[in-house]
């Protein structure tokens, strides 16, 4: 019989074919962060976990982006109370370089984790394998891939554009409403927001589909509920991004 890594038990078992060794004869000095990171299920928890602080992040971001719509002064100044936020303790925009490692640490192994697993479940797929069944199968797999890649991207662009302001034609470091506005004055860039905000939802629609799967699907009831709440948090999350920069290009916030 073969096994795909989609079936539930196989994640063990990979461990114990990929390694190439079984699993009880790991050497045992190794710590056990270590053993974790390279199991399958330590993996995912890796996934999982970063995939949750990603996530705070943004709706945290979503959020404060509604600022525009309350003035152009509260979002400058929100951006100002962000820098200062715990600066006794770790001085001015300290918090901002914490938030800042802990989000680049998160991207990098949530990247590294994924495409470790891909290699695997890759892998582990036996050769000349044709009819393997569908379940959850490609699509998803292929929308978390390809969204990823494109939220990659993305990110440089929008680092570049409102965080150092290179690539901004208004560009002024602390003029946060000014810049968001000179952005997405240009058609072209609310666009490629757009398609980039999109993907994020997608992208967050299938990570969130399988994180909370994972935690618990038993029955097909509750994989329904679990499908609508993936579906109803990142719709409120793209529709909530998409909000600014549509309402710059259609002269509801100038
Ligand atoms: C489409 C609507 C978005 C708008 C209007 C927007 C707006 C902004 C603005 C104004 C800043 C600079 C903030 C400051 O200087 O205090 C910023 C930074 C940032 N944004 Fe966004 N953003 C959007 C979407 C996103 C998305 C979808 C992500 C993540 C996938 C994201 C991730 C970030 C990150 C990581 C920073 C850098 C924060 C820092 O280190 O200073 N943004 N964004």
């Amino acid at each position: 019989m073969y096994w795909t890594s989609r079936q539930p038990w196989a994640s063990l078992d990979l461990v114990t074919v990929l390694d190439g060794r079984p699993v009880d004869k790991a050497p045992r000095r190794r710590g056990k962060l270590r053993r974790l990171w390279s199991s399958t299920i330590g993996k995912k928890a890796v996934m999982g976990v970063t995939g949750a602080v990603l996530l705070l992040y943004v709706t945290v971001h979503m959020l404060s982006n509604l600022k525009a719509f309350i003035s152009p002064a509260n979002l400058d100044g929100y951006a100002v109370w962000l820098r200062r936020l715990l600066d006794g303790l770790l001085g001015y925009e300290g918090f901002v370089w914490v938030v800042r490692i802990v989000l680049s640490l998160s991207v990098l192994l949530h990247m590294v984790a994924a495409f470790q697993l891909a290699r695997r479940a890759r892998a582990a797929r036996p050769a000349g394998y044709q009819h393997r069944p569908k379940i959850q199968g490609g699509y998803a797999a292929r929308t978390l891939r390809w969204g990823g890649v494109i939220i990659a991207l993305f990110l440089v662009y929008h680092l570049l554009d409102l965080t150092t302001g290179d690539v901004n034609p208004h560009g002024v470091h602390g003029a946060v409403y000014a810049n968001v506005v000179a952005s997405f004055s240009r058609w072209y860039v609310t666009l490629f927001y757009a398609l980039a905000v999109i993907a994020l939802g997608f992208h967050l629609r299938h990570g969130l589909w399988s994180g909370l799967q994972s935690l618990g699907a038993s029955t097909a009831a509750r994989q329904r509920i679990i499908q609508r709440i993936a579906l109803g948090y990142s719709l409120f999350l793209t529709i909530g991004f998409l909000s600014v920069p549509v309402a710059v290009l259609t002269g509801i916030l100038r």
